[in-house]
């Protein structure tokens, strides 16, 4: 019987769904819900040291349906970052490791570009008994106008030097969590693990305008007749996750073997987690997922993922992990390779083509008569 249970930077989770930063680990009864659900582990919605700064709008949603338009495949938010008072907030960590003491519970964080904000946010959330951190680099929509979230993840320098003061301050495991804003994700991702960070999470929103109402000529999500591009989620993201996440472990498995990586964007099934697996993922976080389905979706997507297992008689999560990375590789040489491949296959039908009556054979009698044939 194939296991679950993983063991990441020292954190052991029974399964590797993870709750992804935003509205579903927003505060302790739903925190609470997602660990009696049966979730591997929570990262907290993103806070900040002053969440008087975080003034949000309504409506902040904008959904992309199908064509047949009962089904939700893109997610556009123009959500901040958590508007909870930091106390509020370690109080609940506190009840939360209470609560639920193997429950693996990890804050995200996000702190302007001083050190002292920093230092503080780690040094308080870690006393409070958080079990990790998240690094929120990645947020696309206004906090970028602060010079956070996604300014600073597409900063390799900053970057680098945030993750530095983090890395000083905490003693428990870091991730740092990548915008996919950005040409080659490889490079942010490249310094902070160059800083220290153990993990990597990955994909944060894509920059993104949902629509313009036809009727109002009007952007959307509208507020007061307005907008602002938000962050793009959802199962439409999912190949441009995917895409991201085989590039970062690509990089991951050359330059810093053991390190962790956490696959993020559209993930709503098993089968979906195993492709991130696949490509090189430890964990799988899902956000838009469950504001679709409910935290109970967690069962269905573990009896998926266990039922794949068994199909390929994998007993753990590293028996696959990264298994589809060796198959990428440049369309030069995919080139290459198809050329070979239609000369072997030229040569083969040669050597069947019969040169004296003593060459026929009863076993290829057919292919060697079709060889003499005209095309
Ligand atoms: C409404 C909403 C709010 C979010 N808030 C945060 C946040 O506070 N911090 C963060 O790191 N990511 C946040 N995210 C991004 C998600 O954690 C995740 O990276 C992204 O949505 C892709 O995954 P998904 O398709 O499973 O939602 C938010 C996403 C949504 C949809």
């Amino acid at each position: 019987m194939p296991t679950l249970a993983t063991t990441v930077d020292g954190l052991k989770l029974p399964n590797p769904f993870v709750i992804g930063s935003g509205p579903p680990g927003t505060n302790l009864n739903v925190i609470a819900k997602a660990f009696k659900e049966g979730w591997g582990a929570v990262i907290a919605k993103t806070i900040s040291l002053d969440s008087s700064k975080v003034i949000n709008v309504t409506p902040r949603y904008a959904k992309l349906m199908g064509q047949d338009g009962s089904e939700v495949v893109g997610w556009e938010n123009i959500e901040l970052i958590s508007d909870r008072p930091f106390k509020i907030w370690l109080d609940e960590f506190k009840k939360c490791k209470d609560m639920f003491p193997s429950g693996v519970l990890i804050a995200s964080i996000m702190e302007e570009y001083r050190k002292d904000a920093w230092v503080e946010i780690v040094e308080r959330c870690q006393e409070a008994g958080v079990d990790g951190f998240e690094l929120n680099f990645s947020c696309p929509h206004g906090l970028p106008e602060r010079k956070m979230g996604s300014a600073m993840g597409q900063d390799c320098d900053i970057l680098t030097e945030v993750c530095g003061w983090v890395m000083a301050a905490s003693r428990k495991p870091v991730w740092a969590k990548m915008t996919p804003n950005i040409t080659h994700i490889e490079e942010p991702s490249r310094a902070a693990l160059s800083a220290g960070c153990q993990g990597i999470s990955a994909i944060n929103t894509i920059r993104c305008v949902m629509g313009i109402n036809l009727e109002t000529l009007r952007p959307e999500p509208s507020v007061e007749g307005y907008s602002t591009p938000g962050g793009y989620s959802c199962k439409a993201v999912r190949p441009i996750a995917l895409r991201m996440v085989m590039e970062i472990a690509t990089m991951m498995a050359k330059e810093f073997p053991g390190r962790s990586l956490s696959g993020i964007g559209g993930v709503e099934s098993g089968r979906d987690a195993a492709q991130f697996i696949l490509v090189g993922a430890d964990t799988v976080q899902v956000c838009t997922g469950v504001m679709k389905s409910g935290y109970e979706c967690v069962q269905p997507m573990q009896e998926e993922l266990l039922a794949f297992m068994e199909q390929h008689r994998f007993n753990t999560l590293s028996d696959f992990k990264g298994k589809s990375l060796p198959y990428f590789t440049t369309h030069f040489d995919l080139v290459q390779k198809q050329a070979q491949r239609k000369a072997a296959q030229k040569a083969a039908m040669q050597k069947k083509v019969v040169t004296s009556d003593a060459e026929w054979s009863g076993d290829s009698f057919v292919q060697q008569s079709n060889a003499l044939s005209r095309e």
